[in-house]
């Protein structure tokens, strides 16, 4: 069988449940896995491309074949930079298909021999997203199911009770 890697791209801002499981089970699947920061998105991120990078390494350091890396610029160029063709991504509803599906167009379009293959986010997490664990931590919630406790540790220290 050929060797097979595959890019997880993401905003990972931060890192959640539902990641870490798509992670996990897309390393099972391929030889090499890299986790691919996205460092340019037009929203303020709340976490530094470093703090993503050190959480994303905390949480997978016990999966041996998983990279973290990131990435500037179009996704297609970073891809073919690392000389990768197959991009990962997760769905977790129908409303997430759209938006995956077009991407996933374009970015053959910008990059023919790019394929991207989809896992579907566990039931467990298909509810979790990255912005909603942003505002339940500045509102004041818990978010300490639906993040890994190294990233839930980050977000206390970032808003302590007092700045929430
Ligand atoms: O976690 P996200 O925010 O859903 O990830 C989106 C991401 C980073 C995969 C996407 O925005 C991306 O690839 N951005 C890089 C710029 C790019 O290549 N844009 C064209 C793709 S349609």
């Amino acid at each position: 069988m050929p060797s097979l890697t595959v890019i997880y791209p993401g905003s990972f801002d931060p890192p959640t449940n539902g990641h870490l499981d798509l992670i996990s089970r897309g390393s099972r699947l391929v030889n090499h896995l890299i986790v691919a920061i996205l460092q340019n998105s037009q929203k303020e991120p709340l976490f530094t491309t470093e703090e993503r990078t050190a959480m994303l390494k905390e949480i997978t350091a016990h999966l041996p074949n998983v990279e973290i890396d990131s990435f500037n610029g179009l996704l297609v160029d970073y891809a073919a930079r690392r000389n990768v063709n197959t991009i990962l991504r997760g769905i977790r509803a129908v409303s997430d298909y759209e938006t995956e599906l077009q991407m996933a167009l374009l970015n053959r379009r910008l990059r023919p021999e790019t394929e991207t293959v989809f896992l579907t986010a566990a039931a467990e997490h298909s509810f979790v997203s990255s912005r909603m664990v942003k505002e339940i931590i500045t509102l004041g919630g818990d978010v300490a199911s639906v993040v890994p406790e190294a990233v839930a540790q980050r977000l206390r220290s970032k808003f302590p009770p007092a700045k929430r």
